[in-house]
Protein backbone atom coordinates (compact mmCIF):
# COMPACT_ATOMS: atom_id res chain seq x y z
CA UNK A 1 0.00 0.00 0.00
CA UNK A 2 1.43 3.87 -1.08
CA UNK A 3 2.26 5.09 2.32
CA UNK A 4 -0.76 8.26 1.92
CA UNK A 5 -3.35 5.64 1.07
CA UNK A 6 -2.43 3.85 4.31
CA UNK A 7 -2.77 7.17 6.27
CA UNK A 8 -6.19 7.83 4.59
CA UNK A 9 -7.21 4.18 5.13
CA UNK A 10 -6.44 4.70 8.97
CA UNK A 11 -8.35 8.47 8.48
CA UNK A 12 -11.61 6.53 7.91
CA UNK A 13 -11.35 4.55 11.48
CA UNK A 14 -10.48 8.12 13.28
CA UNK A 15 -13.50 9.43 11.33
CA UNK A 16 -15.84 6.63 12.65
CA UNK A 17 -14.50 7.15 16.22
CA UNK A 18 -15.44 10.61 15.87
CA UNK A 19 -18.81 9.57 15.27
CA UNK A 20 -18.91 7.41 18.38
CA UNK A 21 -17.38 10.45 20.16
CA UNK A 22 -20.09 12.82 19.22
CA UNK A 23 -22.95 10.31 19.96
CA UNK A 24 -21.59 9.83 23.56
CA UNK A 25 -21.42 13.79 23.52
CA UNK A 26 -25.10 13.71 23.01
CA UNK A 27 -26.06 11.48 25.43
CA UNK A 28 -24.12 13.12 28.03
CA UNK A 29 -26.07 16.24 26.94
CA UNK A 30 -29.44 15.01 27.04
CA UNK A 31 -28.58 13.61 30.67
CA UNK A 32 -28.05 9.98 29.89
CA UNK A 33 -25.53 8.18 31.44
CA UNK A 34 -22.59 6.76 29.49
CA UNK A 35 -20.37 4.41 30.40
CA UNK A 36 -16.78 5.39 31.42
CA UNK A 37 -14.94 2.61 30.38
CA UNK A 38 -16.19 3.57 27.09
CA UNK A 39 -15.23 7.16 27.34
CA UNK A 40 -11.69 6.09 28.46
CA UNK A 41 -11.35 3.79 26.13
CA UNK A 42 -12.47 6.00 23.40
CA UNK A 43 -10.23 8.80 24.04
CA UNK A 44 -7.44 6.16 24.83
CA UNK A 45 -8.35 5.19 20.94
CA UNK A 46 -7.39 8.90 20.17
CA UNK A 47 -4.65 9.51 22.52
CA UNK A 48 -2.88 6.30 20.91
CA UNK A 49 -4.21 5.37 17.32
CA UNK A 50 -4.83 9.03 16.14
CA UNK A 51 -2.20 10.95 17.84
CA UNK A 52 0.59 8.81 18.30
CA UNK A 53 0.36 6.31 15.48
CA UNK A 54 -1.24 8.72 13.21
CA UNK A 55 0.04 11.87 13.48
CA UNK A 56 3.59 10.45 14.59
CA UNK A 57 3.52 8.92 11.22
CA UNK A 58 2.27 12.08 9.53
CA UNK A 59 5.20 14.71 11.89
CA UNK A 60 8.07 12.57 11.94
CA UNK A 61 8.19 11.15 8.59
CA UNK A 62 5.68 12.23 5.83
CA UNK A 63 5.79 15.83 6.16
CA UNK A 64 9.84 15.68 6.74
CA UNK A 65 9.96 13.68 3.55
CA UNK A 66 7.56 16.34 1.79
CA UNK A 67 9.97 19.19 2.79
CA UNK A 68 12.97 17.66 1.31
CA UNK A 69 10.55 17.16 -1.42
CA UNK A 70 10.71 21.29 -1.66
CA UNK A 71 7.02 21.74 -0.15
CA UNK A 72 8.31 24.45 2.80
CA UNK A 73 6.68 23.89 6.07
CA UNK A 74 6.09 27.55 7.21
CA UNK A 75 3.10 29.79 6.04
CA UNK A 76 2.36 26.38 3.68
CA UNK A 77 -0.14 23.13 3.91
CA UNK A 78 2.15 21.52 6.06
CA UNK A 79 2.30 24.34 9.03
CA UNK A 80 -1.42 24.67 9.04
CA UNK A 81 -1.74 20.55 9.54
CA UNK A 82 0.90 20.77 12.34
CA UNK A 83 -1.17 23.61 14.33
CA UNK A 84 -4.20 21.47 13.98
CA UNK A 85 -2.78 18.62 15.23
CA UNK A 86 -1.75 20.66 18.83
CA UNK A 87 -5.19 22.16 18.53
CA UNK A 88 -6.75 18.59 18.48
CA UNK A 89 -4.73 17.82 21.41
CA UNK A 90 -6.05 20.75 23.35
CA UNK A 91 -9.65 19.32 22.58
CA UNK A 92 -8.94 15.23 23.80
CA UNK A 93 -7.20 16.81 26.83
CA UNK A 94 -9.99 18.54 27.91
CA UNK A 95 -12.04 15.73 27.30
CA UNK A 96 -9.66 13.30 29.60
CA UNK A 97 -9.85 15.72 32.59
CA UNK A 98 -13.77 15.59 32.29
CA UNK A 99 -14.23 11.70 32.64
CA UNK A 100 -13.29 11.65 36.49
CA UNK A 101 -16.19 14.24 36.98
CA UNK A 102 -18.56 12.08 35.02
CA UNK A 103 -17.66 9.41 36.84
CA UNK A 104 -19.02 11.30 40.00
CA UNK A 105 -22.41 12.30 37.97
CA UNK A 106 -20.91 15.87 37.55
CA UNK A 107 -23.46 17.59 34.85
CA UNK A 108 -20.73 20.24 33.97
CA UNK A 109 -17.56 17.91 33.38
CA UNK A 110 -20.45 15.91 30.95
CA UNK A 111 -21.39 19.30 29.19
CA UNK A 112 -17.39 19.99 28.88
CA UNK A 113 -16.98 16.40 27.51
CA UNK A 114 -19.54 16.83 24.85
CA UNK A 115 -18.36 20.13 23.77
CA UNK A 116 -14.68 19.40 22.69
CA UNK A 117 -15.93 15.79 21.42
CA UNK A 118 -17.76 18.29 19.21
CA UNK A 119 -14.84 20.68 18.65
CA UNK A 120 -12.40 17.81 18.33
CA UNK A 121 -14.69 16.15 15.47
CA UNK A 122 -15.60 19.25 13.49
CA UNK A 123 -11.61 20.14 13.71
CA UNK A 124 -10.30 16.51 12.91
CA UNK A 125 -13.02 15.73 9.95
CA UNK A 126 -12.10 19.13 8.09
CA UNK A 127 -8.58 18.54 8.93
CA UNK A 128 -8.29 15.17 7.10
CA UNK A 129 -10.60 16.08 3.81
CA UNK A 130 -7.85 19.04 3.50
CA UNK A 131 -4.95 15.89 3.63
CA UNK A 132 -7.28 13.78 1.56
CA UNK A 133 -8.11 16.08 -0.93
CA UNK A 134 -5.27 18.18 -0.98
CA UNK A 135 -1.92 17.54 1.12
CA UNK A 136 -1.82 13.31 0.07
CA UNK A 137 -1.99 13.93 -3.59
CA UNK A 138 0.88 16.63 -3.47
CA UNK A 139 2.92 13.92 -1.21
CA UNK A 140 2.02 11.62 -4.27
CA UNK A 141 3.09 13.25 -7.20
CA UNK A 142 6.36 15.34 -5.16
CA UNK A 143 7.91 11.70 -3.43
CA UNK A 144 9.57 8.96 -5.17
CA UNK A 145 8.82 6.01 -5.75
CA UNK A 146 11.62 5.00 -3.99
CA UNK A 147 10.64 7.35 -1.04
CA UNK A 148 7.68 6.63 -0.72
CA UNK A 149 8.80 2.51 -0.80
CA UNK A 150 11.31 3.90 2.23
CA UNK A 151 8.07 5.70 4.40
CA UNK A 152 6.66 2.63 3.86
CA UNK A 153 8.79 0.84 5.62
CA UNK A 154 9.19 3.25 8.55
CA UNK A 155 5.51 3.58 9.00
CA UNK A 156 5.64 -0.13 9.10
CA UNK A 157 8.24 0.25 11.89
CA UNK A 158 6.23 2.85 13.76
CA UNK A 159 3.50 0.03 14.30
CA UNK A 160 6.06 -2.73 16.02
CA UNK A 161 8.22 -0.11 17.79
CA UNK A 162 5.96 2.92 18.89
CA UNK A 163 2.38 1.22 19.40
CA UNK A 164 3.57 -2.10 20.12
CA UNK A 165 2.53 -5.27 17.99
CA UNK A 166 -0.31 -6.35 17.46
CA UNK A 167 -1.93 -3.12 18.67
CA UNK A 168 -3.69 -1.30 15.59
CA UNK A 169 -5.73 -4.89 15.41
CA UNK A 170 -6.93 -4.44 18.83
CA UNK A 171 -7.83 -0.83 18.34
CA UNK A 172 -10.07 -1.82 14.86
CA UNK A 173 -11.71 -4.25 17.51
CA UNK A 174 -12.41 -1.33 20.13
CA UNK A 175 -13.42 0.71 16.84
CA UNK A 176 -16.11 -1.99 15.99
CA UNK A 177 -17.24 -2.86 19.78
CA UNK A 178 -18.22 1.13 20.39
CA UNK A 179 -19.31 1.17 17.22
CA UNK A 180 -22.32 -1.29 17.86
CA UNK A 181 -22.98 -0.10 21.00
CA UNK A 182 -23.36 3.73 19.61
CA UNK A 183 -23.66 3.97 15.91
CA UNK A 184 -25.75 1.03 15.62
FE1 LIG B 1 -2.85 15.24 10.20
FE1 LIG C 1 -4.01 12.52 8.95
Amino acid sequence: MKPTAELSHEHQAILLMIQVLEKMGDRLEAGQAVDPAHLEKAVDFIKVFADKCHHGKEEDLLFPAMEKAGIPRQDGPIGVMLHEHVAGRGYVKAMAEAIPGIKKGDKAAAGTFAENAKNYGALLTAHIGKEDHILYPMADARLTPAQQKELEACFADVEEKIVGHGKHEEYHRLLKELESAYLA
